[in-house]
This record gives C-alpha cells, structure tokens and sequence, in this order.
C-alpha cells in the first residue's frame, strides 16, 4: 500500500487577509500549512489563531521571508526542509495589494519597482528555489494575479503591469514544468479582506454589492477555496490557466444606458 502523508502547502503573504483565508481553506482541507510573510508579528499570531483548524490534521507554523529577497526565500527553503521535509503546494500570494500609484508622470522608478519586485520578482525567487520540492511531490503552483492584469482604472500602471507580467510568468512556468508540476494563477476581483467584525460595524453600500453579478462582493474563503481546489488532484488536468473569481464583475457590459 502507498505510504499516506499530509500534503503540505507555503502561502506567502497569509499573515492578513486572502493569504490567511487561503491558508485557513487548506488547513480546513487537512493540508499542513507553512505561513510565510514579511510581517513577523501579525504572521506568528495568524499561524496561531489559524491553530484550531489543525484538528483536520494538518498542522500550521509561521515562517518569515521577504519574497522579493533572494537570500530570505533560500533562507525559508531550508526551514521548509528541516521542519516540514516536503511541499505539495505554492501559493504566491504576497503582494503590494494597494493597486494606485499616481500619475504615472510622477510615478518614480523606485515605486515602479517597488510593485514589480513583490508581486511579480516575488513569485519568481519563490518558484525558483521550491520547484524542487514540488517536482520531487509532484505538486503545484498557485499565483495571485488580479482582474486588473486583465482590466484598468486610471493611475494603475505598476501593479497592473506586475500582475499581467505574473499571468505571463504562470503559462511560461507551466510549459517549463511540464508534466511534473501544474501552475495556475487566481484572478481576484474585489475581496474585502477587513475581519467580519469591521465588516459588520463598517458596511460597504448597497451598491459596492449590487454591482456585483452574484449580488456580493467576495471574501477571502472565496479565493481559498478555489486555491485548494486548483491544489488538489481533482485538478489534476488544469495548467497554465487563469481563473478568475470575481463575482461576474469583468463579465459585465458597462456602457452607460
Ligand atoms: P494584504 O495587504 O491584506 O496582504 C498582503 C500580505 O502580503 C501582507 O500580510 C503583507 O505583509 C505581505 N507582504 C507584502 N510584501 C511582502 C514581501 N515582500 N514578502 C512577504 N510578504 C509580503 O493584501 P490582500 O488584499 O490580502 O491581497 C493578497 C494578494 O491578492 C495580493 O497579491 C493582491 O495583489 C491580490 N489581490 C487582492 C485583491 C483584493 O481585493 N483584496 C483583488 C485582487 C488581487
């Protein structure tokens, strides 16, 4: 009979918001999870109220790393490798998430590079040094694009620019993968990542949920749950694609009547 084990996935960026309620689907699913970002202090207290959810049987730890440093992400390798001894999965979460930079007459090159060296530099160092864990499972990658590498509002130009370049690293990568790793992105539309108590005392309008073809704007167990379906074997036939999750908003004819 084959050996059974726990799958193991590292979500970067899982100390807020979509990263933890990715984390928080995959450990629900009986994953192990290694929590990693760059903010030490709210990344250990995720891993920490995440902890219940072990009781599938997985188990949860924090980890630091600073995707967009190549030394941190080898660095994270290496506790990956003593603490955990596998990956099955990769979420590449982490990101500048605030997609305004200003006019892009006055967006300097160092905030230009800012945006680039997280969200699109990131998710390549990250890849770079854990395809060989996820070749030796056989594993996944999962990015986490937006619908704005699809779709733009005014004063974007850095982000949008670093999400549809991570579009363009997520089909390059599945080619290069081949048969042994799978690699997808997740397009996110608009998800309020504030905790259910804010949202309760802070409601956004009517409107900012109406707008939505679904009728709501999403939450981050929306992206969660479509990350460990995309990680799991019932996705086993789905590579170098993009899928988006964003309530019907980019489906919608917006010509004004
Ligand atoms: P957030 O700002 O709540 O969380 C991002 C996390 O990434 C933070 O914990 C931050 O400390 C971490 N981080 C930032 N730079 C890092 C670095 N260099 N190394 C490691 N960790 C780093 O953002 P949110 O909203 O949860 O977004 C997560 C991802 O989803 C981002 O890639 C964002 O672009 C994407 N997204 C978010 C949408 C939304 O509506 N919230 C919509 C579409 C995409």
């Amino acid at each position: 009979m084959a050996e059974q084990h726990t799958p193991v996935a590292l979500v970067t960026g899982a100390a807020r918001g979509i990263g933890k309620g990715v984390a928080a689907s995959l450990l629900g699913a009986g994953w192990s999870v290694a929590i990693t970002d760059i903010d030490e202090s709210a990344g250990q207290a995720a891993a920490e109220e995440l902890a219940w959810l072990c009781a599938a049987g997985g188990r949860v730890e924090f980890i630091p790393m600073d995707v967009a440093d190549e030394l941190s992400v080898a660095a994270c390798l290496e506790r990956v490798e003593e603490d955990f001894g596998r990956l099955d999965g990769l979420v590449n979460n982490a990101g500048i998430a605030d997609p305004d930079s200003g006019p892009v007459e006055q967006l300097s090159l160092e905030a230009w590079n800012h945006w680039l060296s997280t969200n699109l530099t990131g998710p390549f160092l990250v890849s770079k040094h854990f395809i060989g864990l996820l070749r030796e499972s056989g594993g996944a990658i999962v990015n986490m694009a937006s619908t704005r590498a699809l779709q733009s509002e005014a004063n974007t130009e850095a982000y949008a620019s670093s999400k549809g370049g991570l579009l363009a690293l997520t089909h390059a990568l599945a080619m290069s993968l081949g048969s042994s790793v799978r690699v997808n992105a997740v397009s996110p539309g608009w998800i309020d990542t504030r905790s259910r108590q804010q949202q309760a005392s802070d409601p956004l309008r009517p409107v900012d949920h109406l707008q939505h073809p679904v009728g709501r704007i999403g939450q981050p167990e929306d992206i969660g749950s479509l990350v460990a379906f995309l990680l799991s074997p019932a996705a086993a036939f789905i590579t170098g694609q993009n899928v988006v999750a964003d309530g019907g908003m980019t489906r919608k004819m917006t010509y004004v009547e």
